[in-house]
């Protein structure tokens, strides 16, 4: 089973069968340009929805681990157990000594040594947060894991054997939806829309994902449904979210997780998942896209 090999923030593993459902049955070429973890490509993958691909993301130091990992596994696999065994055996109160170490000291130059870096700090940082400061250096702190998996050996064989017919990029979503064409199909996952001001964390990068890129991309949603290309979206159920994509069928989906609500007990947290598949001709889906206007 391909799975990511990376903990990303907004992963969507749990969206994945149902998106896998609504997705055309025959697809030219899958599109994904908010990357991330990659829970949804993976899952396509392995139901056999996949055969080129491509994927893409704005972080460019992510991108490049899932080139490394497609182009020299081995090579990370390897810098990434020295990593691992370095940080494991040391006493659990020295091993923040070690990450701030590796997160601290020059950026090593190959691509399979970045990568590896990448993926250790991915594991063993403070909940699997991707953060960067101002000047694009990773600055989240140590994580509070007794015994972190860092390097599992299968799972990165397995991605590599799922990215071999990929096309990887680091780009804007725009650029990205522009290279779809009819016949394909593209899953959009952006940063979500906070559903309050506290509630979300919207910096994966070093440039926040306002507002007016929720427009853009709404923008570039619309452009995909003129040409044909079939589309899904995720986002936040948040009002502002459902008045773009007001001529768009919606569905509502729980996520199982729960919030406090003004200390109320807990309340269930609804995401929402934008479709063009009913306006896009021949763009026959496994099922029928939700039709209840959310
Ligand atoms: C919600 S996450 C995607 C999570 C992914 N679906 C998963 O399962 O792990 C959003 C991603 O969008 C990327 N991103 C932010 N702004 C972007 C932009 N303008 N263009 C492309 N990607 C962007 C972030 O780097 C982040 O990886």
């Amino acid at each position: 089973m391909a799975k990511p090999f990376l903990k990303w923030a907004g992963g969507k593993g749990r969206l994945a069968p149902l998106i896998a459902e609504r997705a055309p049955k025959r697809i030219a070429r899958y599109h994904e340009p908010f990357l991330g973890g990659g829970a949804v490509f993976f899952a396509l993958q392995e139901r056999g929805l996949v055969g080129e691909a491509s994927l893409a993301d704005r972080n460019a130091d992510l991108m490049a681990t899932y080139e490394a990992v497609r182009d020299d596994v081995e090579g990370v696999i390897a810098a990434l157990g020295e990593l691992s065994r370095q940080y494991l055996s040391r006493e659990p109160s020295q091993r923040g000594l070690y990450y701030y170490e590796v997160r601290d000291r020059r950026r090593p130059r190959a691509a399979a040594r970045k990568a590896a870096r990448l993926l250790f700090l991915n594991k063993t940082c403070y909940n699997g947060l991707y953060r960067v400061n101002s000047k694009g250096h990773f600055n989240v702190p140590h994580g509070r894991y007794v015994r972190p998996t860092i390097l599992d050996e299968e799972r990165l064989r397995t991605a590599r054997a799922s990215l071999a017919n990929a096309e990887l990029r680091a780009e804007d979503f725009a650029e990205a939806c522009g290279r779809a064409r009819r016949g394909d199909f593209v899953y959009l996952d952006p940063p979500y829309r906070p559903l309050s001001a506290t509630s979300a964390f919207t910096k994966y990068t070093s440039a926040d994902f306002g507002f007016g890129d929720q427009v853009r991309l709404r923008d570039a949603f619309d452009d995909l449904t003129a040409r044909g290309v079939p589309a899904l979206l995720s986002n936040s159920s948040h009002p502002e979210i459902h008045e773009l994509y007001r001529e768009y069928d919606m569905e509502l989906v729980p996520m199982g997780r729960a919030i406090n609500s003004n200390g109320k007990g807990r309340a269930p947290i609804d995401e929402l998942l934008v479709s063009n598949l009913s306006l896009v001709e021949g763009a026959a889906s496994g099922a029928a896209p939700g039709r209840s206007r959310a």
